[in-house]
């Protein structure tokens, strides 16, 4: 069955690496992300969005995760699989997913008050932690696509405030804010320039005052340039895009940060591999035939993260 994220967490920090939390809205991702899991022997966050519920409805995703612990033993691991509501914004979909078979929370009061964010999260902290269900808050806003991060330093997570916010709140992982944003354009670079490095000392600021605690990384997908270039060959047109170079993601994984949150590089691995199939195959029409590369090259990046990124493999 699902496990919450409590003693993933505890593994994560002992061992020094991070837990994959990949986002799924349909049977395909899902099963990339599982077998993926599998085959690498890694524990894996199974992330459902607000957008995804409402795309896929969130009776379908409920079950499709639930059949996806079995899905993972019949591929021969075991390996231990949480469902976690990803941005929660308010206390009824948190309560609606606690209530419905989720193992996992995430309530995202980042846009408040710090005194609103904190009462916020108790009530779901309260609410959750009754049925052992577990609870990720936040604190700093993840810049938007529009934002300049290194120029908006009131985004990042202050520091001053983690202590107060966990002790009030009773939160078991925290979400902070050190330069990454959500989607495919992360930063605003010139062509051939490098990002903007991620704010370690924030990182390292948070980690001293809260010794042992997993932290959450946010917006890291890290925009990979091999899926960017298929999709613009066979005719997509995704121009400045950047994410998070993957040796900033290794250190984060090797820190306090337990949970890595990767959406935007699946979405890109499955979009380049359907255009390039398409433009290769125009006489198919029967969507497994396009599905299934899209499928593999999932199940290829997720390892790969596993693997060479985020180091879960082999820790299940
Ligand atoms: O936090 C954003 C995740 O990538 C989910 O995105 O709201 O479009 O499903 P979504
Ligand atoms: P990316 O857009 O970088 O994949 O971030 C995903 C995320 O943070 C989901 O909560
Ligand atoms: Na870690
Ligand atoms: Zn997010």
């Amino acid at each position: 069955g699902l496990v919450n994220t409590r003693g993933m967490f505890a593994k994560a920090f002992k061992g020094g690496y991070a837990v994959p939390a990949y986002n799924f809205n349909n049977l395909e991702q899902l099963q990339a992300i599982i077998q993926a899991c599998v085959e690498t022997k890694s524990p894996v966050i199974l992330q459902v969005s607000k957008g995804a519920r409402e795309y896929a409805n969130a009776t379908m995703l409920r079950y499709m995760a639930m059949g996806a612990t079995e899905l993972a033993k019949e591929l021969g691991g075991d390996i231990p699989i949480a469902l976690h509501l990803d941005h929660g914004g308010d206390f009824d979909i948190c309560k609606s997913c606690v209530d419905n078979g989720f193992s996992s929370v995430m309530i995202d009061g980042s846009h408040l008050s710090f005194e609103k964010n904190v009462e916020l999260t108790k009530r779901v902290v309260d609410y959750a932690h009754q049925y052992e269900v577990t609870v990720e808050g936040e604190l700093g806003v993840l810049a938007g696509i529009e934002d300049d991060v290194s120029a908006e330093k009131s985004h990042y997570t202050n520091p001053e405030e983690v202590e107060d916010f966990v002790n009030r709140t009773g939160v078991d992982s925290l979400a902070i804010s050190i330069g990454t944003s959500h989607g495919a354009y992360k930063f605003k670079v010139a062509p051939g320039e490098s990002v903007p490095p991620l704010r370690f000392d924030i990182l390292e600021e948070v980690e001293n005052r809260l010794p042992g605690f997993p932290i959450v990384l946010h917006g890291a997908s890290s925009v990979m340039q091999e899926y960017v270039d298929i999709i613009n060959k066979y005719g997509g047109n995704l121009e400045g895009t950047a994410g998070v170079p993957e040796d900033q993601l290794r250190k984060a994984a090797k820190s306090a940060v337990c949970k890595v949150n990767i959406d935007s590089d699946g979405r890109l691995a499955f979009t380049a591999k359907v255009r390039e199939f398409l433009y290769n195959n125009p006489e198919v029409f029967d969507p497994r035939k396009y599905l299934k590369p899209a499928r593999n090259a999932l199940i290829d990046m997720y390892k790969h993260k596993n693997i060479n990124v985020l180091g879960s493999a082999e820790k299940a």
